[in-house]
């Protein structure tokens, strides 16, 4: 079992000697005389920021998959910079910031996917990256095409250009702004095809002469995308802000730490929400209960009526995986039992189980009756971070010394539970 992750001082003097060598680095770049050094101390500090990572005791998935990429990435980049002629040398800046901007966009992208959070900022930033990020992108490789003469030089006017470039920048504003409203994962495929179609009109009417100050403005644009896209990752990690409680010791535990508490219960009740319907994880939900109840552990399910985000949408989701309907328990049918069950597990859930309910009138969710799983011996959440849920407020029972999460995408967790418990 261990604590939450905080970095060790070494690694935060670290990044902080990192962000030094980026200012001396940018102040050596602004002069011709000095540029070389700067370039030279900027490579030092990102290397720095970088190397850092892999030593700071996160825990990093695919590993093989990021070094891979990195050692990939590092020859390509090497080996174009070193051949390309100096006449060649704005096309290889513009691929290069194309590149830089794509990379940040899809940043954004994946980290919207992962995080699912209604964060306001966080979606203001994730808009701006994919938006700010997708036009550097198309824009530069339309502007490598030109340079590297891969199709005309020439201004490129197509017929009502104008008119087009100007409905495409108003469907993506509109897009940009509904995202952040409402997101929807359609809808940011949509303002990503949208930033990309726009990069590519933005650039094409641009002649010869006027390319250079396109690479310059895409490559501003580029810098912010790469800074929002950095914004994007910080509060994708802590989205909740000061209510997630990243600085309260929590007791987390492993996928075989659960499977034994669970293996030697005689009674747990299963409780999904959200997150179970986010992970898809309802079949391995079920086989996991199965698993139980051929070990001779009583198991059920509680089923809050709100949980997840439609009505009836826990029911669907376990019919989906042949749950048998005896098994879901109702909310009133299944809280007095909570206090006689050995161990809770809450699978993506969090605010139908949160006392704050009962307790804080300040709370949106208060006087909504809840799954009462304090009462039982042992709390298990399955859950990927320390956020809260659709109500945006801290749930105590995640810091109940009876409680152990286990943090991770809901079905991966409950697929290595599943894999521990046929060995207990
Ligand atoms: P929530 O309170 O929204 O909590 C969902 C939890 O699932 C979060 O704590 C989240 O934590 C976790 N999660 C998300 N994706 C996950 C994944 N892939 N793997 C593991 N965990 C994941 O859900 P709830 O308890 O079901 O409550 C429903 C809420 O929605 C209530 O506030 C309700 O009022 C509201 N609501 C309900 C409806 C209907 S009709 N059902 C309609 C609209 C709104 P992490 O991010 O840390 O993983």
């Amino acid at each position: 079992m261990s604590e939450t992750h905080v970095d060790p001082m070494w690694v935060q003097v670290s990044y902080l000697v990192a962000a030094v060598l980026f200012i001396l680095a940018l102040k050596s770049m602004s002069s011709p005389r000095t540029a070389r050094t700067g370039v030279l101390i900027g490579a030092i500090g990102a290397a720095l920021a970088t190397g850092v990572l892999f030593f700071s005791g996160i825990k990093l998935a695919n590993l093989a998959l990021i070094v891979g990429f990195l050692v990939v990435g590092s020859v390509l980049g090497l080996v174009a910079a070193r051949r390309v002629k100096m006449t060649a040398m704005p096309q290889l800046v513009a691929l290069f910031n194309g590149v830089g901007g794509g990379a940040a966009a899809l940043i954004a992208v994946v980290e919207y996917l992962v995080v699912d959070s209604d964060d306001l900022l966080f979606l203001i930033f994730t808009v701006a990256t994919v938006i700010v990020g997708s036009i550097a992108f198309s824009g530069s490789i339309v502007t490598y095409l030109k340079l590297q003469e891969l199709m005309t030089t020439r201004p490129v006017v197509i017929p009502l250009g104008k008119w087009i470039t100007i409905l495409v920048a108003v469907a993506t504003v509109v897009g940009g702004v509904w995202l952040i409203v409402q997101p929807q994962e359609w809808l940011l495929w949509a303002l990503l095809g949208l930033s990309l179609v726009f990069g590519v009109l933005f650039v094409l009417p641009v002649g010869g002469a006027d390319v250079p100050i396109v690479i310059s403005l895409l490559n501003a644009m580029t810098g912010l995308a790469v800074a929002a896209s950095g914004y994007v990752l910080v509060s994708g990690t802590t989205a909740g802000g000061a209510g997630s409680g990243t600085d309260r010791p929590v007791r987390s535990g492993s996928a075989n730490d659960v499977a034994i508490m669970l293996g030697f219960a005689g009674k747990v009740i299963l409780v999904p929400g959200y997150g179970l319907a986010v992970a898809q994880a309802q079949s391995t939900l079920r086989e996991l209960a199965d698993l139980l109840a051929e070990k001779g552990i009583e198991v059920d399910y509680a089923i809050h009526p709100v949980a997840g985000r439609m009505p009836g949408h826990m029911n669907v989701l376990l019919a989906e995986a042949n749950v048998p309907y005896e098994q879901l328990k109702e909310m009133d049918e299944i809280n007095p039992e909570f206090s006689a069950t050995d161990v809770v597990l809450v699978v993506g859930a969090n605010d139908v189980v949160n006392p704050a309910a009962r307790t804080d009138q300040t709370a949106p969710i208060y006087g909504m009756p809840i799954l009462d799983v304090d009462a039982a011996q042992q709390i298990v959440f399955l859950k990927r971070s320390m956020r809260p849920g659709f109500a945006g407020i801290e749930n105590e029972i995640l810091f109940d010394p009876k409680t152990t999460l286990l943090f991770g995408d809901a079905k991966d967790s409950l697929t290595k539970v599943v894999a521990a418990l046929k060995n207990v």
